[in-house]
Protein backbone atom coordinates (compact mmCIF):
# COMPACT_ATOMS: atom_id res chain seq x y z
CA UNK A 1 0.00 0.00 0.00
CA UNK A 2 0.78 3.49 -0.99
CA UNK A 3 -0.39 5.87 2.18
CA UNK A 4 -0.88 9.74 2.20
CA UNK A 5 -0.65 10.56 5.71
CA UNK A 6 -2.79 13.83 6.67
CA UNK A 7 -1.34 15.63 9.83
CA UNK A 8 2.26 16.04 10.41
CA UNK A 9 1.55 15.80 14.60
CA UNK A 10 2.64 13.64 17.31
CA UNK A 11 0.46 10.66 16.02
CA UNK A 12 1.54 10.96 12.44
CA UNK A 13 4.98 10.47 13.84
CA UNK A 14 4.54 7.51 15.71
CA UNK A 15 2.82 6.10 12.83
CA UNK A 16 5.30 7.40 10.33
CA UNK A 17 7.95 5.39 13.34
CA UNK A 18 5.52 2.00 13.00
CA UNK A 19 5.20 1.76 9.02
CA UNK A 20 8.78 2.96 8.60
CA UNK A 21 10.93 1.49 11.67
CA UNK A 22 11.25 -2.01 9.73
CA UNK A 23 11.16 -3.50 6.24
CA UNK A 24 7.46 -3.25 5.43
CA UNK A 25 5.73 -4.09 2.59
CA UNK A 26 3.46 -0.68 3.05
CA UNK A 27 5.49 3.14 2.76
CA UNK A 28 4.49 6.59 3.01
CA UNK A 29 4.66 8.33 -0.20
CA UNK A 30 3.24 11.55 0.63
CA UNK A 31 2.38 13.68 3.97
CA UNK A 32 -0.10 16.41 3.84
CA UNK A 33 0.14 19.67 6.75
CA UNK A 34 -0.60 23.09 6.61
CA UNK A 35 2.57 24.88 6.27
CA UNK A 36 5.20 23.89 3.56
CA UNK A 37 7.86 24.21 6.28
CA UNK A 38 6.40 21.16 8.54
CA UNK A 39 5.07 18.90 5.39
CA UNK A 40 9.14 19.30 4.08
CA UNK A 41 10.37 18.78 7.38
CA UNK A 42 8.09 14.89 8.04
CA UNK A 43 8.58 14.39 4.11
CA UNK A 44 12.43 14.38 5.08
CA UNK A 45 12.55 12.92 8.44
CA UNK A 46 10.92 9.85 6.83
CA UNK A 47 12.51 9.73 3.46
CA UNK A 48 8.80 10.49 1.50
CA UNK A 49 9.09 11.31 -2.24
CA UNK A 50 6.44 13.78 -1.86
CA UNK A 51 4.77 16.33 0.35
CA UNK A 52 1.46 18.88 -0.03
CA UNK A 53 0.03 21.76 1.48
CA UNK A 54 -3.32 20.81 -0.22
CA UNK A 55 -5.37 17.99 1.67
CA UNK A 56 -7.43 17.47 -1.80
CA UNK A 57 -3.98 17.25 -3.81
CA UNK A 58 -2.46 14.42 -1.66
CA UNK A 59 -5.61 12.27 -1.33
CA UNK A 60 -6.01 12.16 -5.05
CA UNK A 61 -1.92 12.25 -5.87
CA UNK A 62 -1.48 8.90 -8.25
CA UNK A 63 0.55 7.40 -5.76
CA UNK A 64 -1.62 7.20 -3.27
CA UNK A 65 -4.03 4.30 -2.46
CA UNK A 66 -5.07 4.86 1.06
CA UNK A 67 -5.64 7.55 3.37
CA UNK A 68 -4.05 8.08 7.03
CA UNK A 69 -6.29 10.62 8.66
CA UNK A 70 -3.80 11.87 11.69
CA UNK A 71 -5.68 15.38 11.66
CA UNK A 72 -7.55 16.42 15.05
CA UNK A 73 -10.75 15.36 15.91
CA UNK A 74 -12.71 18.11 14.39
CA UNK A 75 -11.12 17.49 10.89
CA UNK A 76 -12.09 13.80 10.98
CA UNK A 77 -15.08 14.43 8.97
CA UNK A 78 -13.94 17.06 6.40
CA UNK A 79 -11.05 14.43 5.81
CA UNK A 80 -12.86 11.53 4.80
CA UNK A 81 -15.51 13.07 2.71
CA UNK A 82 -12.41 14.30 0.74
CA UNK A 83 -11.62 10.30 0.83
CA UNK A 84 -14.90 9.67 -0.29
CA UNK A 85 -14.80 12.09 -3.05
CA UNK A 86 -11.62 11.52 -4.73
CA UNK A 87 -12.97 7.07 -3.59
CA UNK A 88 -9.70 6.66 -1.82
CA UNK A 89 -9.66 3.73 0.97
CA UNK A 90 -9.72 5.68 4.17
CA UNK A 91 -7.92 4.87 7.88
CA UNK A 92 -8.86 7.11 10.51
CA UNK A 93 -7.07 7.35 14.09
CA UNK A 94 -9.75 7.44 16.77
CA UNK A 95 -12.20 8.93 17.92
CA UNK A 96 -13.72 8.49 14.63
CA UNK A 97 -15.71 11.84 15.40
CA UNK A 98 -16.65 14.07 17.88
CA UNK A 99 -19.98 12.46 18.45
CA UNK A 100 -22.52 9.78 17.28
CA UNK A 101 -23.73 12.12 14.34
CA UNK A 102 -20.67 12.99 13.06
CA UNK A 103 -19.13 9.29 13.32
CA UNK A 104 -22.33 7.89 11.07
CA UNK A 105 -22.42 10.52 8.71
CA UNK A 106 -18.83 9.47 7.88
CA UNK A 107 -19.79 5.39 8.16
CA UNK A 108 -22.12 6.09 5.54
CA UNK A 109 -20.33 8.07 3.34
CA UNK A 110 -17.66 5.80 3.36
CA UNK A 111 -19.98 2.56 2.60
CA UNK A 112 -21.80 4.59 0.02
CA UNK A 113 -18.92 5.13 -1.92
CA UNK A 114 -17.44 1.69 -1.64
CA UNK A 115 -14.61 2.46 0.07
CA UNK A 116 -12.82 0.97 2.97
CA UNK A 117 -12.79 2.46 6.01
CA UNK A 118 -10.59 1.20 8.84
CA UNK A 119 -10.63 2.54 12.56
CA UNK A 120 -7.48 3.23 14.26
CA UNK A 121 -8.03 1.75 17.67
CA UNK A 122 -4.50 0.34 18.45
CA UNK A 123 -4.64 -0.65 21.80
CA UNK A 124 -7.06 -3.50 20.23
CA UNK A 125 -4.45 -4.80 18.36
CA UNK A 126 -1.29 -4.68 20.95
CA UNK A 127 0.19 -8.54 21.20
CA UNK A 128 -1.29 -8.94 24.69
CA UNK A 129 -4.79 -7.84 23.76
CA UNK A 130 -5.07 -9.89 20.63
CA UNK A 131 -3.65 -13.19 22.63
CA UNK A 132 -5.93 -12.27 25.38
CA UNK A 133 -8.92 -11.96 22.53
CA UNK A 134 -7.81 -15.58 21.40
CA UNK A 135 -8.28 -17.22 25.46
CA UNK A 136 -11.75 -15.05 25.54
CA UNK A 137 -12.88 -16.48 22.66
CA UNK A 138 -11.82 -19.85 23.19
CA UNK A 139 -13.56 -20.14 26.45
CA UNK A 140 -10.48 -19.80 28.81
CA UNK A 141 -12.13 -17.51 31.48
CA UNK A 142 -15.85 -18.40 30.47
CA UNK A 143 -18.65 -15.77 30.23
CA UNK A 144 -17.50 -12.40 30.66
CA UNK A 145 -18.97 -10.55 33.25
CA UNK A 146 -17.00 -7.53 33.93
CA UNK A 147 -14.63 -5.75 31.68
CA UNK A 148 -12.70 -2.84 33.38
CA UNK A 149 -10.17 -0.83 31.05
CA UNK A 150 -8.01 2.84 32.32
CA UNK A 151 -6.22 5.39 30.44
CA UNK A 152 -4.80 8.10 32.25
CA UNK A 153 -2.03 10.30 32.16
CA UNK A 154 -1.56 13.91 33.37
CA UNK A 155 -3.19 15.67 29.80
CA UNK A 156 -2.61 15.86 26.25
CA UNK A 157 0.21 17.77 24.72
CA UNK A 158 -1.73 19.96 21.87
CA UNK A 159 -3.50 23.08 22.12
CA UNK A 160 -6.81 21.66 20.27
CA UNK A 161 -7.59 18.37 22.71
CA UNK A 162 -8.01 20.68 25.50
CA UNK A 163 -10.62 22.92 23.30
CA UNK A 164 -14.18 20.96 23.67
CA UNK A 165 -15.86 23.04 20.65
CA UNK A 166 -12.29 21.15 18.25
CA UNK A 167 -12.26 17.52 20.61
CA UNK A 168 -15.59 16.91 21.30
CA UNK A 169 -15.15 16.68 25.03
CA UNK A 170 -12.23 16.04 27.23
CA UNK A 171 -10.47 12.63 28.76
CA UNK A 172 -13.99 10.69 27.85
CA UNK A 173 -13.57 11.72 24.28
CA UNK A 174 -9.79 11.62 24.31
CA UNK A 175 -9.38 8.38 26.60
CA UNK A 176 -12.94 7.00 27.10
CA UNK A 177 -12.92 5.55 23.33
CA UNK A 178 -10.37 3.29 23.61
CA UNK A 179 -11.12 1.64 27.16
CA UNK A 180 -14.97 1.64 26.19
CA UNK A 181 -13.74 -0.19 22.74
CA UNK A 182 -11.11 -2.79 25.28
CA UNK A 183 -14.49 -3.91 26.81
CA UNK A 184 -16.65 -4.25 23.96
CA UNK A 185 -13.99 -6.45 22.35
CA UNK A 186 -13.93 -8.61 25.90
CA UNK A 187 -17.60 -8.62 26.25
CA UNK A 188 -18.54 -9.08 22.41
CA UNK A 189 -19.06 -6.82 20.05
CA UNK A 190 -22.41 -8.45 19.03
CA UNK A 191 -23.60 -7.64 22.41
CA UNK A 192 -25.80 -4.35 22.31
CA UNK A 193 -24.34 -1.45 24.78
CA UNK A 194 -27.72 -0.72 26.74
CA UNK A 195 -26.94 2.09 28.59
CA UNK A 196 -24.55 4.43 30.31
CA UNK A 197 -24.05 5.59 34.22
CA UNK A 198 -21.10 8.07 34.20
CA UNK A 199 -19.51 10.55 36.81
CA UNK A 200 -17.65 13.26 34.81
CA UNK A 201 -15.82 16.63 37.09
CA UNK A 202 -13.37 19.14 35.65
CA UNK A 203 -11.02 18.69 38.92
CA UNK A 204 -7.43 20.16 37.73
CA UNK A 205 -7.29 21.83 34.86
CA UNK A 206 -9.29 25.24 33.71
CA UNK A 207 -10.91 23.70 30.87
CA UNK A 208 -14.51 23.64 29.61
CA UNK A 209 -14.19 19.66 29.38
CA UNK A 210 -14.08 17.19 31.92
CA UNK A 211 -10.76 16.15 32.76
CA UNK A 212 -11.36 13.04 35.01
CA UNK A 213 -14.34 10.44 34.46
CA UNK A 214 -15.33 7.33 35.51
CA UNK A 215 -18.32 5.28 34.15
CA UNK A 216 -20.06 2.04 33.62
CA UNK A 217 -21.64 0.40 30.36
CA UNK A 218 -24.63 -1.95 30.73
CA UNK A 219 -24.55 -4.71 27.99
CA UNK A 220 -27.70 -6.77 26.62
CA UNK A 221 -26.59 -9.76 28.22
CA UNK A 222 -26.17 -8.94 31.65
CA UNK A 223 -21.76 -7.80 31.93
CA UNK A 224 -20.49 -4.69 32.04
CA UNK A 225 -18.10 -2.46 31.05
CA UNK A 226 -16.14 0.01 33.25
CA UNK A 227 -13.47 2.83 32.14
CA UNK A 228 -11.51 5.09 33.72
CA UNK A 229 -10.15 7.81 32.05
CA UNK A 230 -8.23 10.80 33.50
CA UNK A 231 -6.04 13.73 32.39
CA UNK A 232 -5.16 14.62 36.24
CA UNK A 233 -2.96 11.28 37.04
CA UNK A 234 0.65 11.61 37.89
CA UNK A 235 3.22 9.36 37.34
CA UNK A 236 3.05 8.55 32.99
CA UNK A 237 0.57 6.74 31.25
CA UNK A 238 -1.63 4.56 33.15
CA UNK A 239 -2.95 1.81 30.55
CA UNK A 240 -4.66 -1.21 32.41
CA UNK A 241 -7.67 -3.60 31.73
CA UNK A 242 -9.07 -6.20 33.95
CA UNK A 243 -11.12 -8.94 32.70
CA UNK A 244 -13.40 -11.01 35.10
CA UNK A 245 -15.32 -13.75 33.80
CA UNK A 246 -17.35 -16.91 35.28
CA UNK A 247 -13.89 -18.99 34.42
CA UNK A 248 -11.62 -17.11 34.96
CA UNK A 249 -9.45 -13.50 35.29
CA UNK A 250 -7.14 -11.65 32.76
CA UNK A 251 -5.15 -8.34 34.02
CA UNK A 252 -3.11 -6.42 31.69
CA UNK A 253 -0.65 -3.14 31.86
CA UNK A 254 -0.13 -2.31 28.72
CA UNK A 255 2.46 0.67 29.27
CA UNK A 256 3.45 1.49 33.03
CA UNK A 257 4.47 -1.94 33.62
CA UNK A 258 5.92 -4.02 30.94
CA UNK A 259 8.85 -5.71 32.61
CA UNK A 260 11.27 -3.26 31.79
CA UNK A 261 12.01 -1.08 35.63
CA UNK A 262 15.50 1.00 35.33
CA UNK A 263 17.32 3.51 38.09
CA UNK A 264 19.04 6.17 37.03
CA UNK A 265 20.74 9.15 38.63
CA UNK A 266 20.24 11.64 35.49
CA UNK A 267 23.84 12.57 35.62
CA UNK A 268 24.80 10.39 31.79
CA UNK A 269 21.61 12.13 29.80
CA UNK A 270 18.12 13.72 30.36
CA UNK A 271 16.43 12.01 27.30
CA UNK A 272 13.17 10.40 26.53
CA UNK A 273 11.67 7.38 28.86
CA UNK A 274 8.34 6.46 27.50
CA UNK A 275 4.98 8.66 26.44
CA UNK A 276 4.30 10.65 28.78
CA UNK A 277 6.93 9.88 31.59
CA UNK A 278 7.35 12.34 34.08
CA UNK A 279 10.55 12.27 34.83
CA UNK A 280 14.28 10.78 33.52
CA UNK A 281 15.85 9.76 37.19
CA UNK A 282 15.08 7.73 39.68
CA UNK A 283 13.59 4.73 39.04
CA UNK A 284 12.18 4.35 35.85
CA UNK A 285 9.86 2.26 33.85
CA UNK A 286 10.61 2.56 30.35
CA UNK A 287 8.56 0.77 27.27
CA UNK A 288 10.87 -1.72 24.67
CA UNK A 289 9.28 -1.04 21.67
CA UNK A 290 6.48 1.29 22.01
CA UNK A 291 4.85 1.30 18.36
CA UNK A 292 4.12 -2.22 19.23
CA UNK A 293 3.39 -2.08 23.05
CA UNK A 294 0.40 0.27 21.76
CA UNK A 295 -0.91 -2.27 19.23
CA UNK A 296 0.68 0.19 15.86
CA UNK A 297 2.13 -2.61 13.72
CA UNK A 298 -0.72 -5.11 14.02
CA UNK A 299 -3.22 -2.70 13.27
CA UNK A 300 -1.52 -1.87 10.75
CA UNK A 301 -1.39 -5.17 8.92
CA UNK A 302 -4.53 -5.74 9.84
CA UNK A 303 -5.78 -2.71 8.06
CA UNK A 304 -3.98 -3.30 4.87
CA UNK A 305 -4.67 -7.06 4.63
CA UNK A 306 -8.40 -6.53 5.12
CA UNK A 307 -7.78 -3.91 2.47
CA UNK A 308 -6.40 -6.57 0.24
CA UNK A 309 -8.67 -9.40 0.93
CA UNK A 310 -11.77 -7.29 0.85
CA UNK A 311 -12.80 -7.38 4.06
CA UNK A 312 -13.42 -6.05 7.47
CA UNK A 313 -10.77 -4.83 9.38
CA UNK A 314 -10.96 -6.39 13.08
CA UNK A 315 -11.58 -2.33 13.98
CA UNK A 316 -13.56 -0.53 11.53
CA UNK A 317 -15.82 2.91 10.99
CA UNK A 318 -18.82 1.13 12.30
CA UNK A 319 -17.05 -0.05 15.43
CA UNK A 320 -15.69 3.74 15.67
CA UNK A 321 -19.40 5.25 15.45
CA UNK A 322 -20.63 2.40 17.99
CA UNK A 323 -17.95 3.89 20.63
CA UNK A 324 -19.19 6.85 19.69
CA UNK A 325 -22.52 6.44 20.60
CA UNK A 326 -21.44 5.18 23.64
CA UNK A 327 -19.27 7.73 24.92
CA UNK A 328 -22.25 10.29 23.83
CA UNK A 329 -24.55 8.50 26.05
CA UNK A 330 -22.02 9.39 29.18
CA UNK A 331 -21.73 12.70 28.30
CA UNK A 332 -25.80 12.66 29.56
CA UNK A 333 -25.39 10.97 31.83
CA UNK A 334 -22.87 12.39 33.65
CA UNK A 335 -24.88 15.79 33.47
CA UNK A 336 -28.55 13.76 34.15
CA UNK A 337 -26.23 11.52 36.80
CA UNK A 338 -28.92 8.75 35.49
CA UNK A 339 -28.30 5.31 33.21
CA UNK A 340 -28.69 7.12 29.78
CA UNK A 341 -29.66 4.91 26.68
CA UNK A 342 -27.31 4.23 24.06
CA UNK A 343 -28.70 5.95 20.78
CA UNK A 344 -27.97 3.51 18.20
CA UNK A 345 -29.77 4.48 14.83
CA UNK A 346 -27.79 1.62 12.98
CA UNK A 347 -27.21 -1.48 15.35
CA UNK A 348 -26.05 -4.70 13.57
CA UNK A 349 -25.27 -7.12 16.26
CA UNK A 350 -28.06 -9.33 18.66
CA UNK A 351 -31.22 -8.27 19.41
CA UNK A 352 -31.92 -10.43 22.25
CA UNK A 353 -31.22 -9.62 25.39
CA UNK A 354 -30.22 -13.35 27.80
CA UNK A 355 -28.95 -11.89 30.80
CA UNK A 356 -26.61 -15.01 30.72
CA UNK A 357 -27.68 -16.30 34.37
CA UNK A 358 -27.37 -20.03 34.22
CA UNK A 359 -27.13 -21.26 37.27
CA UNK A 360 -24.87 -24.47 38.29
CA UNK A 361 -26.44 -27.68 39.98
CA UNK A 362 -25.33 -29.66 43.19
CA UNK A 363 -27.52 -32.16 42.51
CA UNK A 364 -31.00 -32.68 41.61
CA UNK A 365 -32.71 -30.42 44.58
CA UNK A 366 -29.63 -28.05 44.85
CA UNK A 367 -27.94 -25.62 43.20
CA UNK A 368 -24.51 -24.90 44.01
CA UNK A 369 -23.45 -21.46 45.62
CA UNK A 370 -19.88 -21.89 46.59
CA UNK A 371 -17.31 -24.61 47.35
CA UNK A 372 -14.20 -24.11 49.36
CA UNK A 373 -11.60 -26.28 50.41
CA UNK A 374 -10.61 -24.54 54.42
CA UNK A 375 -7.50 -24.92 56.49
CA UNK A 376 -8.11 -27.97 57.76
CA UNK A 377 -9.03 -29.93 54.50
CA UNK A 378 -12.61 -29.98 55.09
CA UNK A 379 -14.81 -29.39 52.03
CA UNK A 380 -17.62 -27.23 52.81
CA UNK A 381 -20.30 -26.52 50.17
CA UNK A 382 -23.04 -23.44 50.09
CA UNK A 383 -26.04 -24.92 48.55
CA UNK A 384 -29.33 -23.28 48.18
CA UNK A 385 -32.71 -26.16 47.59
CA UNK A 386 -34.09 -25.52 44.44
CA UNK A 387 -37.84 -25.52 45.16
CA UNK A 388 -38.08 -23.56 48.12
CA UNK A 389 -34.50 -21.39 48.10
CA UNK A 390 -33.27 -22.32 51.52
CA UNK A 391 -29.78 -21.90 51.95
CA UNK A 392 -27.29 -24.88 53.65
CA UNK A 393 -24.07 -25.76 54.07
CA UNK A 394 -22.72 -29.09 53.61
CA UNK A 395 -19.02 -30.72 54.71
CA UNK A 396 -16.94 -33.50 53.91
CA UNK A 397 -14.90 -33.89 56.34
CA UNK A 398 -10.73 -34.29 55.85
CA UNK A 399 -9.62 -37.77 56.45
N1 LIG B 1 -3.25 6.25 20.43
C1 LIG B 1 -3.80 6.89 19.46
O1 LIG B 1 -4.42 6.28 18.61
C2 LIG B 1 -3.67 8.37 19.36
C3 LIG B 1 -2.72 9.05 20.12
C4 LIG B 1 -2.63 10.44 19.98
C5 LIG B 1 -3.50 11.12 19.15
N2 LIG B 1 -4.46 10.43 18.43
C6 LIG B 1 -5.42 11.12 17.57
O2 LIG B 1 -4.72 11.67 16.47
C7 LIG B 1 -5.32 12.89 16.06
C8 LIG B 1 -4.24 13.97 16.05
O3 LIG B 1 -3.68 14.07 17.34
P1 LIG B 1 -2.14 14.46 17.55
O4 LIG B 1 -1.81 14.03 18.92
O5 LIG B 1 -1.32 13.99 16.43
O6 LIG B 1 -2.27 16.05 17.51
P2 LIG B 1 -1.14 17.08 17.10
O7 LIG B 1 -1.65 18.39 17.53
O8 LIG B 1 0.19 16.63 17.60
O9 LIG B 1 -1.08 17.00 15.52
C9 LIG B 1 -2.16 17.43 14.73
C10 LIG B 1 -1.72 17.76 13.31
O10 LIG B 1 -2.81 18.37 12.63
C11 LIG B 1 -2.40 19.68 12.15
N3 LIG B 1 -3.53 20.60 12.20
C12 LIG B 1 -4.04 21.22 13.29
N4 LIG B 1 -5.07 22.03 12.93
C13 LIG B 1 -5.20 21.92 11.59
C14 LIG B 1 -6.07 22.50 10.64
N5 LIG B 1 -7.02 23.37 11.01
N6 LIG B 1 -5.92 22.14 9.35
C15 LIG B 1 -4.98 21.27 8.97
N7 LIG B 1 -4.12 20.68 9.83
C16 LIG B 1 -4.23 21.01 11.13
C17 LIG B 1 -1.26 20.08 13.06
O11 LIG B 1 -0.44 21.01 12.44
C18 LIG B 1 -0.56 18.73 13.24
O12 LIG B 1 0.22 18.40 12.12
C19 LIG B 1 -6.46 13.14 17.03
O13 LIG B 1 -7.68 12.71 16.48
C20 LIG B 1 -6.10 12.29 18.25
O14 LIG B 1 -7.22 11.88 19.00
C21 LIG B 1 -4.53 9.07 18.51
Amino acid sequence: MRIAVLGSGFIARFYAESLHAQRRKDYITMVYSRTAENAKRFADDYGLPYYKTSMSEAIAHDEVDVVLISLPNHLHEAAVMECVKAKKHVICTKPLGRNALEAKRMLDAVEKAGIFGGYLEDLCYTPKFLKSMESVKRGDIGRVLWAKSRETHPGPHSDWFWDKEKSGGGAIIDLGCHCVEISRNFIGKNIKPIEVMCWADTQVHPIDAEDHAIGLVKYANGAIGQFEVSWTFRGGMDLRDEVMGTEGTIWLNSFLRTGFEMFTTGKGSDGYVAEKAESTTGWLFPVGDESHELGYPNMFTDMFEAIEEKREPLESFYDGYVVNAILDAAFVSAESKRWEPVILEDWRGDESEDTQKKWESYDDNHYLIKKEVLPNGDITFILKHKSTGEVSRKVILAK
